[in-house]
């Protein structure tokens, strides 16, 4: 089972991300980080904290993260996909049980399980990159390992021509997250953007009421498809970026991997442009461990684990 403390920004895909991890049994998630990014920092840890007292599991600490970039400029949000509030159509209600800490919750469970614990990060990079800062980059790779998702390498973005939402929204702690992480996994738009869930599947899931995420579940992933139904013609589905990055961490065996260098630009035209070494040989000093990269993996593995973990019953 792997220990995961999640870092994220809920949003439908990290919604799905943390229903993913609550109803898997090969992951125990340990702890929830909540940034701005798909909604401001506040309403995604409103979500999280919802989504945590859905499933009965208050018990887990939902710790506030980064309210925005290292640069400190004015972050955007994105509406038009997961909805004003980040869930589509649901709105978390005024009564929430929360269970919320603040960041210095993130190094106590460092320190706690150490390299039994995966640092899995699918929202913008500031509040893992805080870590690195304020704890130092020893302490923190004292984890088993750190898998992000974000990056389009070789790949079109899906913000700009060249990048992705999460490496774009604070390229200086992204890049500083993979220039200072010890064993980085990178799960690139290449992947997660044909991780694609359709409303046959969302209906499956929700037809066997297995759990108390079943109505949810449908009604955010079916405003999700709709939202990229108008931005790519003819596609009646959409990717589940951060639900593949869990995946991957549990299913290895179902990618492929790539072990090079990875950095992110953070200049104007070709801020978020995330740039891996393919040379044979580099002439820069590689750093000490070289990052892994996702170039593809196998799709009915994929989905047929998403429909097995969705459909799974949990007491409470
Ligand atoms: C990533 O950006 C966010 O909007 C999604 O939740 C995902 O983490 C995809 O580019
Ligand atoms: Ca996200």
């Amino acid at each position: 089972m792997e220990k995961v403390l999640l870092f994220c920004d809920p949003g439908i895909d990290d919604a799905v991300a943390i229903i993913y991890a609550l109803l898997n049994p090969r992951i125990d998630l340990v702890g929830v980080v909540t940034g701005y990014g798909n909604v401001n920092e506040k309403q995604a840890t409103d979500n999280a904290s919802y989504l945590l007292q859905l499933g009965g599991r208050p018990d887990i600490p939902v710790i506030r993260g980064a309210k925005g970039p290292f640069s400190g400029e004015l972050v955007s949000y994105y509406p038009e996909i997961h909805g004003p509030e980040g869930l589509g159509p649901i709105r978390p209600p005024d009564n929430l049980i929360t269970n919320v800490q603040d960041y210095r919750a993130v190094f106590d469970l460092i320190d706690l399980y150490k390299n039994d614990l995966t640092l899995v990060d699918v929202g913008r990079s500031t509040s893992l990159a805080i870590s690195f800062i304020l704890k130092g980059a020893e302490e923190v790779n004292l984890v088993k390992g750190i898998y992000i998702m974000g990056g389009a390498i070789n790949h079109p973005g899906n913000v700009t021509a060249v990048a992705e939402a999460n490496f774009f929204g604070d390229p200086i702690a992204t890049d500083l997250v993979l220039e200072k992480g010890k064993n980085v996994t990178v799960i690139p738009l290449n992947v997660t953007n044909y991780a694609l869930v359709n409303p046959q599947i969302v209906n499956w899931i929700a037809a066997s009421n297995s759990n108390p995420y079943s109505g949810l579940i449908k009604s955010i992933i079916d405003y999700y498809i709709n939202a990229y139904k108008k931005l790519i013609p003819g596609l009646n589905a959409a990717p589940m970026h951060d639900v593949i990055t869990l995946f991957a961490l549990t299913s290895p065996g179902s990618f492929q991997f790539a072990s090079r260098r990875v950095r992110v630009e953070s200049s104007s035209l070709s801020r978020g442009n995330t740039i891996a070494d393919f040379r044979a040989k580099p002439k820069e000093e590689p750093k000490e461990t070289l990052d892994h990269i996702a170039l593809a993996f196998d799709y009915n593995a994929f989905i047929q684990d998403f429909i097995n973990v969705m459909t799974a019953k949990i007491n409470n």
